[in-house]
């Protein structure tokens, strides 16, 4: 018997996203997205992203049907993100996802959208091994996670206590003057410039922060440093060294956060590390990764860059494993939770 058809319906921030996977088989992907109406704004709107969804739904739906050559009759399981994220565009895909689950008579799966990020590489890579370390990082989570099963055992060794890291480098490059979203322009800049110039701070390395704050992170100190350095620096009315400052302070970030999960991966006795999330783009970060990944004999599966963004497949990824696994649908009326866990 072949495994169930699961719908994945992917609403936390500014992507409609939809998907359709049978197993470990992705069958359909559609996005849509209300980046450039928030662009103007510097950040995203919760409002105006509601609406979009709102929009955008029905519509990435039928396209995602279209393009599997599927009809809704042909549905198993309906999967959702019900947290975390922004409470109204989470309500607009969980109502379209009760809906279909109630009019189809099919069940649904309330699912963790930053275990998603980590699930979508088993559509790339394959099956996961029996255990692996996750990390997650994007414009609104940075996570470390130790997974023992993918759709029932998964623990949050840590996570940002303040600022995500695609957060950090959008706020620095807002004071450095690029345009919304910086991360990209900053991590361009970084290549041109010399990582080692400025030895920005390295958050929740010290000794002291290890009993505590092991596996967590924290950007915003950095950030302030960064912002400091530039300003003492504008105030003599010298220039900027763009480029310079950009590299030091991708080289911060990807050294805490390399450095940290493979700590984690060494001593939880992990060979395996996956990194999802939109910010699993900067090239910081993955060269840092690949090096220091290939000198403790960890395999890194980071997925094509499509994946890592906010999709569908994700959730449906997710769904497909929670629906092997067995494990009990959600009752239709499972709230959204902005902060899940
Ligand atoms: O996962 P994602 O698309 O959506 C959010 O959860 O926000 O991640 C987008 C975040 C933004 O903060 C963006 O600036 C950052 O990831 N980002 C990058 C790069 N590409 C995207 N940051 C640094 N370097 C990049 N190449
Ligand atoms: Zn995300």
């Amino acid at each position: 018997m072949s495994a169930p058809l699961v719908l994945g319906i992917e609403s936390s921030c500014d992507e409609t996203g939809v998907a359709l996977v049978r197993g470990n088989e992705l069958l359909a992907d559609e996005v849509a997205s209300s980046v450039d109406e928030h662009a103007r704004f510097g950040g995203i709107i919760p409002e105006i992203a509601s609406r979009a969804h709102l929009e955008a739904m029905v519509p990435t739906i039928e396209r995602a049907l279209a393009s599997a050559g599927a009809s809704l009759g042909d549905i198993d399981a309906v999967a959702v993100t019900a947290g975390p994220g922004l409470v109204g565009p989470l309500t607009v895909g969980a109502a379209a996802a009760k809906a279909l689950a109630l009019a189809l008579g099919r069940p649904l799966y309330g699912v963790n959208h930053v275990v998603g990020h980590a699930a979508v590489d088993q559509l790339v890579h394959g099956e996961f091994p029996e255990r692996f370390m996750a990390l997650v990082v994007s414009g609104g989570h940075s996570s470390l996670l130790l997974v023992d099963d993918i759709a029932t055992a998964v623990d949050e060794l840590g996570s940002t206590l303040d600022d995500a890291a695609g957060e950090a480098f959008d706020k620095v490059g807002r004071l450095l003057g690029l345009p919304y979203p910086g991360g990209p322009h900053i991590d361009r800049l970084a290549r041109e410039g010399d990582p080692t110039a400025i030895r920005f701070p390295r958050g929740l390395t010290a000794a002291k922060d290890q009993a505590a704050h092991m596996y967590d992170f924290s950007f915003s100190g950095l950030k302030t440093a960064v912002a400091r350095w530039v300003e003492a620096r504008t105030d003599n009315g010298e220039d900027i060294p763009v480029a310079d400052v950009s590299a030091s302070f991708a080289a911060a970030v990807a050294d805490v956060l390399t450095a940290k999960t493979i700590a984690a991966c060494q001593r939880h006795d992990i060979d395996t590390l996956v990194i999802g999330g939109g910010f699993s783009a900067n090239s910081q970060l993955r060269e840092m990764a690949a090096a220091r990944c290939a000198e403790a004999g960890i395999s890194l599966r980071i997925p094509p860059i499509r994946f890592c963004t906010d999709n569908g497949a994700m959730i449906a990824a997710l769904g497909s494993a929670v629906v092997r696994a067995g494990v009990e649908p959600s009752q239709l009326d499972i709230p959204v939770d902005s902060s899940m866990p």
